[in-house]
């Protein structure tokens, strides 16, 4: 069931979305090459405790007999990673990696969720055509938003979304999608980031949505890792991940995870 968000429920979705930015923008400031993403897992942690939420990822049930519940607050992927890895002491950040960090906030009974793709050692550091899957992938979002709009439907903006991303050469992954978000974490409707237009659900003002592009490099298949979490592309290429929070409204969508 799809959900419409009274305007008590969209001050609070504010808040904890806006604890989400403030947890990446701290990410954002410690990354660099030689930290490890247990470190920066803690660090987005610290901020999302201090504003008296809870990272909702953290012991996030897997759904899966003999997969424990994921780890810790924050998801981090490096490289190859596509979505869901696990942060270590043993994975130090290397100048030329991508990393992204996928991370929920939850306060007063509702989530905020967002996603950042990271250049380590600054953008120069990244091979070009890495530097432009993250940017197309970024960008696709953006494409998606321009549907995001009461009287579009889902398959709009998916549409969008995978258009672009396949027009820039790129493989949309199609395993995952995005999702409603509010009181759970994950609520209708899902969001794929490729689809017909004029298809799903009628978008109405007051629909909170995570929309978050997965997009690979070399291929659109995936693979689990034996944790049971980590999604890496099949081939070894590198993929990227952006993700926001946004809020329906009569007019322009609103991102409600940017400070
Ligand atoms: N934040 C992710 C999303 O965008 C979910 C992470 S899965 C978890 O939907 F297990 F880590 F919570
Ligand atoms: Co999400």
């Amino acid at each position: 069931m799809v959900t419409i968000k009274s305007k008590k429920e969209i001050e609070l979705m504010r808040e904890s979305c806006k604890i989400v930015a403030m947890a990446q923008e701290a990410i954002k400031k410690a990354i660099r090459p030689g930290i490890s993403t247990w470190e920066l897992n803690k660090i987005a942690e610290d901020v999302i405790y201090a504003q008296g939420a809870i990272p909702s990822c953290k012991n996030y049930p897997s759904g899966i007999k003999g997969v424990p519940p994921f780890p810790a607050g924050v998801c981090i992927s490096v490289n190859d990673e596509v979505i869901h890895g696990i942060p270590s002491k043993h994975v130090i950040l290397r100048e030329g990696d991508i990393v992204s960090t996928d991370l929920c906030a939850y306060k007063n009974g509702v989530h905020g969720d967002a996603t950042r793709t990271h250049f380590i050692g600054g953008e120069k550091a990244v091979d070009p055509e890495i530097k432009r899957l993250v940017d197309v992938t970024t960008q696709s979002f953006y494409e998606g938003l321009k549907f995001a709009k009461p009287g579009n439907r889902i398959g709009d903006v998916s549409h969008a979304i995978g258009e672009y991303i396949e027009s820039h050469g790129f493989y949309v992954v199609k395993e995952f999608q995005g999702h409603g978000i509010g009181h759970e974490m994950h609520e209708d409707p899902g969001i794929p980031n490729y689809g017909k237009p004029g298809k799903g659900i009628r978008l109405e003002p007051g629909m909170c949505l995570a929309i978050e592009p997965m997009v690979n490099l070399g291929t659109e298949e995936i693979e689990v890792l034996d944790d049971g979490w980590t999604i890496v592309t099949a081939d070894g290429s590198p993929a990227a991940h952006y993700e926001n929070t946004i809020l329906i409204t009569e007019k322009e969508p609103e991102i409600l995870t940017i400070l």
